[in-house]
């Protein structure tokens, strides 16, 4: 096979084949293959796109470039989430131990956060103690025992992806259907899981900001789970404003305690709700998945979903005293409030500039070796469509220093306002199952 052939054939519009795909993927991982052959390749795919049964052989042959996580040992249909990204995202601090609560083992592989969007391992760690380097026996053991752990990312996954990925940020074919379908699902299905639930935000704060564009990913991924036997629904919900209040790393661990009592904001109880039903129902502990929403909340409601974060935190070394006094998280010197400048109501707020603003803070990382401070974020007091009044607190930062000036600018910038009432976006566009 030389891949110039299969360069032409995918230009020319034809399918290739699983063995084709084979040759590329493992040529362009040992580097047999060059970066300008890929390039042309990647390209003849952002202009032709790619069948169904291309984007499986190609999400499998990129999960075959390395390692798999191996979760046999464990118990159960193990069902992971995966979020397309977001501001002040905290789904899966609260999903983790919700639906480990009515028995749906959780073995989370996590990553942490880069510019704007945080990472379930920073927010993890603000707990004293927490440890997340735990090896491959002792993870099986604690989701056997607990049915949930959380683990930082181990091994050598999807060498191909990482590969790909780079490339195809400098060759302008990041933005292909295909091509970012089979990426995430690449990883998910590397880490071990059996089934899968997506949670694919849409809005101004996510990676597909329109809903068409949106749903076509969600479709591509959903199309190649079920191809490659992992069942998997996506949800398409709205990021065109922060998720919940909070946003930085103890912040939102508290709101996510909140959330796990049943006491959370509306949009951030409501979308751990959809996207756990789910899960629970893929993993077979419910008939359906009305059942299924029942069972969570009850478990919200009777404390047992409280109880296994306790739990979780505990095995994993961290100081589960924080869940009954969260003031034990770590807490920043100041706090300020930033001020409405007219009345009306909130009409739009740009959810990736209230993350640059919390990043200012020391939220998140600038690069992949910026130190972030664990204690400072934001918290939204105002949300779309909320009244205010003039002086109204529209948002409290929460500082180690004392010049938040730029800081100030950002959420100033971020938010709008209206004199009339505001229709608000709905919450949940759609799920796909097939
Ligand atoms: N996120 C990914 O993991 N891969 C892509 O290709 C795009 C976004
Ligand atoms: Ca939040």
């Amino acid at each position: 096979m030389r891949m110039v052939d299969l360069i032409e054939k995918k230009r020319n519009g034809a399918e290739l084949t699983e063995e084709e795909i084979k040759f590329i993927i493992e040529g362009y991982t040992n580097d047999d293959i060059p970066d300008y052959q890929l390039s042309a390749l990647a390209m003849a795919v952002y202009f032709n796109g790619m069948t169904q049964s291309e984007s499986a052989h190609l999400t499998m042959a990129m999960v075959e470039s390395g390692d798999q996580i191996d979760l046999s040992a464990i118990e159960g249909i193990k069902v992971d989430k995966h979020s397309t990204g977001g501001v002040g995202d905290t789904t899966t601090l609260v999903l983790a131990p919700l639906v480990a609560a009515v028995g749906v083992p959780v073995a989370k592989m996590s990553g942490r956060g880069l510019g704007h969007t945080g990472g379930t391992i920073d927010k993890l760690e603000s707990v004293a103690g927490f440890n997340v380097e735990i090896n491959n026996d002792e993870f099986n053991r604690l989701v056997n025992d607990n049915k949930v752990a959380v683990v930082g990312q181990t091994g050598n996954l999807t060498p191909a992806d990482k590969k790909l990925y780079a490339l195809r940020d400098v060759t302008a074919t990041v933005d292909s259907i295909p091509l970012i379908a089979s990426s995430i699902m690449s990883k998910k299905i590397a880490s071990g899981a059996d089934a899968i639930v997506l949670d694919v935000k849409t809005g101004s704060g996510a990676f597909m900001k329109e809903l068409e564009g949106a749903k076509s990913l969600a479709k591509a991924m959903v199309q190649i789970g079920n191809e490659v036997g992992r069942q998997t629904t996506a949800v398409i919900s709205d990021m065109s404003q922060p998720l919940g209040r909070a946003i930085g790393n103890s912040l939102e661990v508290k709101e996510a305690i909140d959330t796990l009592k049943g006491k959370g904001p509306s949009d951030l109880h409501e979308l751990c709700l959809v996207l756990g039903s789910h899960m629970v129902y893929l993993a077979k502990k419910a008939e359906s998945i009305e059942d299924a929403r029942m069972m969570l909340e009850e478990a919200m409601n009777n404390g047992q979903a409280l109880e296994t974060f306790k739990t979780f935190l505990a095995a994993q070394g961290g100081d589960a005293a924080v869940v009954d006094q969260p003031e034990q998280l770590p807490t920043a010197t100041f706090a300020f409030d930033v001020k409405a400048k007219e009345s009306g109501y909130v009409s739009e707020i740009v959810a990736d500039k209230i993350g640059t603003a919390a990043m200012l803070l020391g939220a998140g990382r600038a690069t992949k070796d910026s130190t972030i401070d664990l204690a400072v974020g934001l918290v939204l007091n105002k949300k779309i469509g909320d009244k205010v009044e003039l002086g109204d607190s529209l948002v409290t930062i929460h500082s180690n220093q004392e010049d938040v000036q730029d800081v100030i600018d950002k959420i100033y910038e971020s938010y709008s306002m209206t004199k009339e009432d505001v229709e608000l976006l709905p919450l949940i566009y759609d799920v796909i199952n097939e």
